[in-house]
């Protein structure tokens, strides 16, 4: 593993939310009009969270800032409650002051997906690029829908979900047979160019999925062990995600209490 990538353990899932939703405000405090690269699903919702407190209080301002999400199903649109643009306004964006137009979901419903994959790189090319980028982990070492075997250069895209992928994504819909088969990402390429990435993993589930990621050679079996390429890269783990880590990786990491 590279050793630019640095570990933070936090004693449970609500310290570890802490951790990165002050990493996010010190980074908007210190460029208003920062791009952000936001995440949707359980892990973040407790970031969210604290990130409208801190709003609330008046301590951080979303005025200036720029919200692009890595993913979305294709077929369902902004209204239907489990699409990721319903998720973002419901857990973030009405309760703060961003400017609609100032966030962006890739589009799931589109007549041409294709084209409108193509525009969404070239909107974030034309904001700079992402200044700070969120990301969670699938059990199987997804990032974004960069299911294994994705392309570490890919950009965004349409993929098709794996069944590990819509089983464990089932708990949000009524049943299984409603998770939409393919989904709108950034591609492993478009996230690897966010100058500073957090990825953020807790529960038990996702802790082999983080010893892959952390340790051996960088391959396609995890897509998040591409992040270890690089620099500007950092985990947040609780206790149960960080539980498979060999004693070499606990003994460089920072503990959070
Ligand atoms: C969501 C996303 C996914 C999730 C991952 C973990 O925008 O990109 O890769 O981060 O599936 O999901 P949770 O947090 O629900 O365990």
């Amino acid at each position: 593993m590279s050793h630019s990538v640095e570990i933070r353990i936090a004693s449970d899932a609500d310290t570890a939310s802490k951790n990165v939703a002050e990493e996010f405000a010190k980074a908007l405090q210190l460029k208003p009009s920062i791009v952000l690269g936001l995440a949707t699903g359980g892990t973040p919702v407790g970031v969210y969270q604290q990130l409208v407190s801190l709003y609330q209080a008046g301590k951080i301002s979303f005025q200036q800032c720029t919200t692009f999400n890595l993913d979305e199903y294709v077929g369902l649109g902004p209204d239907h409650p489990q699409s990721y643009r319903y998720f973002m306004q419901t857990n973030l964006f009405d309760h703060i002051d961003i400017a609609a137009g100032q966030t962006f979901v890739p589009d799931g419903v589109s007549n041409s997906i294709q084209d409108s994959c193509a525009d969404y790189e070239e909107k974030i090319q034309s904001f700079g690029g992402i200044d700070l980028q969120l990301l969670g982990i699938g059990e199987n070492g997804h990032i974004a829908f960069n299911e294994p075997g994705s392309d570490s250069n890919g950009r965004t895209n349409v993929v098709d979900l794996t069944e590990n992928t819509i089983s464990a994504n089932s708990r949000f819909f009524e049943s299984i047979e409603e998770v939409p088969r393919q989904a709108v990402t950034m591609g492993i390429g478009t996230i690897l160019e966010s100058k500073r990435i957090i990825l953020m993993a807790t529960g038990r589930n996702k802790a082999e999925a983080i010893a892959r990621a952390l340790e051996g050679e960088p391959g396609d079996d995890s897509p998040a062990s591409f992040l270890t390429t690089r620099e500007n890269i950092t985990f947040v783990l609780d206790q149960d995600a960080a539980s498979r880590l060999s004693g070499p990786t606990i003994r460089r990491t920072k503990e959070i209490l």
